[in-house]
């Protein structure tokens, strides 16, 4: 078992707590607010190919399928339980099981790939392999659209995001409470890593961003 495979923590830190993932992402992220704004930012468009890494139960890659049917949507994520929720939510998906630092896609194979509530799970140095893997599978030009927690807006958000720290660890979140995704981003390869807005939430701080693969 590789070393990343040992660690792996189930999305809300106990297997056990899996079936209980939407609802709790629901109810404390405002989730259809900021999957929403994820989506106007991705704005999928007809023929393109688009990966969402670390998709969870497929609630985001239903949505971008809804959203442009004539889009082939795929979904990635490490966790075999997640993707068994997604496929019966997201029938018309294709979901596979990888871990994001080691996708099993071609090179430039992707127009677009959009991630949600995934990087703070990864150490700064699992954050750079996995960004290094998107920058692979996206063609030249292709886009990587992220929300996830960031820069706290001020100090009842970073208060707010204590929680949050507890659940997935406070290595991992150190690097978003930094606002360091878009260097990190680029750090890995990609360009034009910029921040497009964030979002208070009841526990903390959701920022998007986006960055190109030149
Ligand atoms: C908080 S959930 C977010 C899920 C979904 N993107 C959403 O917005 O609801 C984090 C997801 O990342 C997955 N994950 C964590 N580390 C991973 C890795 N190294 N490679 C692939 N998936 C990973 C977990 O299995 C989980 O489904």
């Amino acid at each position: 078992m590789s070393e990343t495979r040992a660690r792996y923590v189930p999305a809300l830190g106990l297997r056990s707590l899996t079936r209980f993932y939407d609802p709790v992402v629901a109810a404390t992220t405002r989730e259809r607010t900021f999957k929403a704004r994820l989506l106007d930012q991705l704005d999928p468009r007809p023929g393109q190919r688009i990966l969402d890494l670390a998709c969870g139960t497929g609630t985001l890659a239903r949505a971008i399928a809804e959203r442009e049917p004539a889009a082939e949507v795929v979904g990635v994520d490490g966790d075999a339980e997640m993707l068994e929720r997604a496929r019966v939510k997201a029938p018309g998906v294709r979901f596979d099981e990888a871990m994001a630092q080691q996708l099993p896609y071609q090179d430039a194979s992707f127009d677009a790939v959009v991630t949600s509530l995934f990087l703070h799970h990864l150490t700064r140095g699992q954050k750079l392999e996995a960004l290094i893997e998107v920058g692979r599978v996206l063609r030249p030009g292709g886009e990587l659209h992220v929300a996830d927690w960031g820069r706290p807006s001020d100090p009842l958000m970073a208060i707010a995001f204590t929680g949050i720290r507890l659940l997935d660890g406070f290595e991992p979140t150190r690097d978003n409470v930094r606002g360091e995704l878009p260097a990190i981003i680029e750090a890995a390869g990609l360009s034009g890593a910029r921040e497009h807005g964030r979002l208070r939430t009841l526990f903390g701080t959701l920022a998007f961003y986006s960055a190109l693969r030149a």
